[in-house]
């Protein structure tokens, strides 16, 4: 019988704690929920990558709270079992913990999430605390934190320098002490990973942070070729969507320019409007 259980933030950690991997993956609409989630996947994040893989802007800065609800509302409307984590924007939780707490509320309430994600530490440590005491799951974001590209000068591998290895992770401990349920760490050399994820209780999620993680997280469109505009390091091509979506689009142009489709099966007569129930 099938498992229909949601998967819940605790549930994470207590993946964590038996030694199993941790399987996120992001996704953006109805038909890319639908198919994450039949894949057997524990999270889903409806990340600010969205800005980049969808929406088209160059960095993820652009994406406001609006693009976040009204992609998480349609993701949760394939009702995954898997966990919905939703990005908080740039510029939605750093200014303040009311405005932080105002629209978390929101990706939860009116998107259906169950979970955000946040970039950084500092600053962002209350903001962490204040949700996480209000009852939002809260999973943190270290390393190269893409709202923060043009501080960092571009998509740079951190915590290259020992002094940068160990400020990640009193980062990553502060993080955990603030009530994160997770974190996920972007672009870091393996073995600074590694030996973040041996130090804390709660799950680290990898993207370029190598093996050493405890789950990893990959974007949707990088997994299935369907972003071809840069091609990360990191990501595995499983497969090139974006191929056979161009090869059967031009053959459907070139059918309609040949005047063979739509053909007679596709085509409705008089006839078939007598007994309604002859063409589907
Ligand atoms: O927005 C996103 O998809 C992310 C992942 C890169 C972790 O934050």
């Amino acid at each position: 019988m099938e498992q229909r259980q949601p998967v819940r933030a605790p549930d994470l950690i207590a993946k964590k704690a038996r030694g199993e991997k941790i399987v996120v993956l992001t996704a953006y609409d109805f038909p890319s929920a639908t198919y994450v989630d039949q894949a057997g996947v524990d999270a889903i994040l409806v990340g600010d990558s969205l800005g980049m893989v969808v929406l088209g802007y160059d960095t993820t800065v652009p994406v406001t709270l609006e693009d976040i609800l009204h992609h998480t509302r349609a993701v949760c409307r394939a009702r995954p079992r898997a966990l919905v984590i939703a990005d908080m924007p740039f510029l939605t939780y750093q200014v303040g913990a009311d405005e932080a707490m105002r629209n978390a509320g929101r990706l939860i309430q009116e998107g259906g999430a169950a979970a955000v994600k946040v970039e950084g530490a500092g600053p962002v440590l209350p903001i962490v605390e204040r949700l996480t005491a209000a009852g939002i799951p809260v999973m943190g974001h270290l390393g190269l934190t893409p709202q923060g590209v043009h501080g960092f000068g571009g998509w740079k591998i951190q915590a290259r320098q020992k002094e940068h290895a160990r400020k990640l992770l009193e980062d990553a401990r502060a993080l955990e002490a603030a009530g994160a349920f997770g974190i996920v760490l972007e672009l870091i050399p393996a073995e600074v990973s590694a030996a973040v994820s041996q130090e804390l209780r709660i799950p680290t999620i990898g993207i370029g942070a190598g093996p050493g993680c405890d789950g990893e997280v990959q974007i949707f469109h990088d997994l299935l070729g369907l972003y071809e505009q840069f091609r990360p390091r990191h990501a595995k091509r499983y497969a090139e969507v974006g191929s056979t979506i161009r090869e059967a689009l031009s053959r459907y142009a070139a059918e309609v320019r040949a005047g063979t489709f739509p053909a007679e099966e596709n085509t409705i007569h008089q006839k078939d409007l007598e007994d309604p129930t002859s063409w589907t």
